[in-house]
């Protein structure tokens, strides 16, 4: 049984975006994702039985920006019904989680003032949770519809440390195989508590970072490799003495992308776990979202410089890679570190510019519908 409240503790710090809302001024991708997916919100909440008031919860939703505009339209189509039952929104992130930023976009005092639903729509109450979503986090019975975007694929603890690579996708037979059954316990876990803080006839919506049926996954999806290139600059770091051997393995990203097939386990069969705790899956596939740093790049090729696009594209990596790496080095000064990162990054936006055209970090989502019956 995994202590899922230690393990949080010690991985909270590989796990953070970046703060002061850099996370998704950086994201333009997980942004148009979440958009692409408007209309599975707005159906799924049709189909939601009546109740007093709405709970809605946000399951690992960083700084607020990306999903801001999703859930502004949503309510603003509730609305714009007649419907003027109180709506409850939660957002939930891990402790460590920039919620400053988060209260103050929703307040109107940041970015996308437009976009600012709880000013714009009378009785509109919006709450935050710090603690992970492995655990029930509202009361029983009480959630209408829950989303989470591209946050799943963390896993609650590091099953072992990757000695040879980065991430899962490059590690080795036995260590892909220690991840796959940590996010399997962990995915257990996330339905088990979605089941019971889930209205009967309420909805998750879920779009996860996956494997899709091509094998493709986040940066991997034809041309270069992102996990490789990761893998290949810390390597080089690591040959040329700027960090540990130790420190060279604790670069471990604490996630799984689960396949299809992973996903729908606990949902298969007679006697599966999603019977037993009154799940059903109504929709599951797969989704590529193209970069949008890359897409602009080809169409403005004859203003934008190699070295333009490279400068754009890596801090949409960094946004979320940055802390894996930062917490790997160990006992050093902050500009010690502050080298070693700077260094990294450079040396990966130098490759990008070297060769750009084969450098795009598209998405690749598992989407899921799950109902509570
Ligand atoms: C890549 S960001 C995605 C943010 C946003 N949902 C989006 O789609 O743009 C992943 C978020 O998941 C959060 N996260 C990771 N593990 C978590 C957990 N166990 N419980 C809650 N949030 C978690 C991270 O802190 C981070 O803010």
């Amino acid at each position: 049984m995994v202590d899922i409240k230690k393990s949080y503790l010690n991985t909270q710090s590989e796990l953070s975006m970046k703060g002061a809302g850099y996370y998704s001024k950086k994201t333009i991708g997980a942004k148009i994702a979440i958009d692409s997916l408007q209309h599975l919100i707005t159906d799924a909440f049709s189909k939601i039985s009546k109740s007093n008031f709405l709970r809605f919860a946000d399951f690992g939703s960083a700084d607020g920006g990306t999903s801001q505009e999703l859930w502004y339209n949503l309510i603003k189509s509730i609305r714009a019904g007649g419907d003027q039952r109180p709506v409850e929104i939660i957002y939930t992130d891990l402790a460590s989680n920039d919620f400053s930023t988060l209260f103050r976009t929703m307040q109107g005092m940041g970015e996308n003032v437009n976009l600012a639903y709880q000013e714009e729509f009378e009785n509109v109450y919006v709450h935050a949770c710090g603690t992970g979503f492995h655990r029930q986090l509202v009361t029983s019975g009480t959630l209408s519809l829950g989303f989470s975007a591209t946050a799943m694929h963390y896993v609650s603890e590091k099953p072992c440390q990757i000695l040879d690579h980065v991430h899962m996708v490059g590690a080795s037979k036995l260590e892909k195989e220690k991840f796959k059954r940590q996010a399997l316990k962990d995915w257990e876990a996330i339905l088990c508590a979605r089941a019971n803080e889930l209205k009967p006839g309420g909805r998750f919506i879920c779009v996860n970072f996956g494997i899709d049926e091509n094998g493709r996954y986040l940066g991997n999806t034809g041309g270069n490799s992102m996990f490789e290139s990761f893998h290949r600059h810390w390597r080089d770091h690591l040959d040329n003495g700027m960090i540990t051997k130790e420190e060279f393995i604790s670069a471990t990203f604490p996630q799984h992308y689960r396949t299809i097939e992973e996903f729908s386990r606990p949902f298969l069969g007679h006697d599966c776990l999603a019977n037993q705790i009154g799940l059903k899956l109504n929709k599951c596939f797969t989704m590529l979202t193209k970069c949008p740093y890359q897409q602009q790049f080809e169409e403005n090729k004859n203003t934008l410089t190699p070295t333009e696009f490279a400068k754009e594209f890596i801090p949409t990596i960094r946004s979320w890679s940055e802390t894996v790496f930062r917490s790997a080095i160990k006992g050093r000064t902050r500009q010690q570190t502050d080298h070693i990162i700077e260094s990294f990054y450079q040396n990966y936006e130098n490759e990008v510019a070297r060769n750009p055209s084969v450098h795009s970090m598209d998405y690749v989502h598992i989407v899921m519908e799950i109902e509570r019956i």
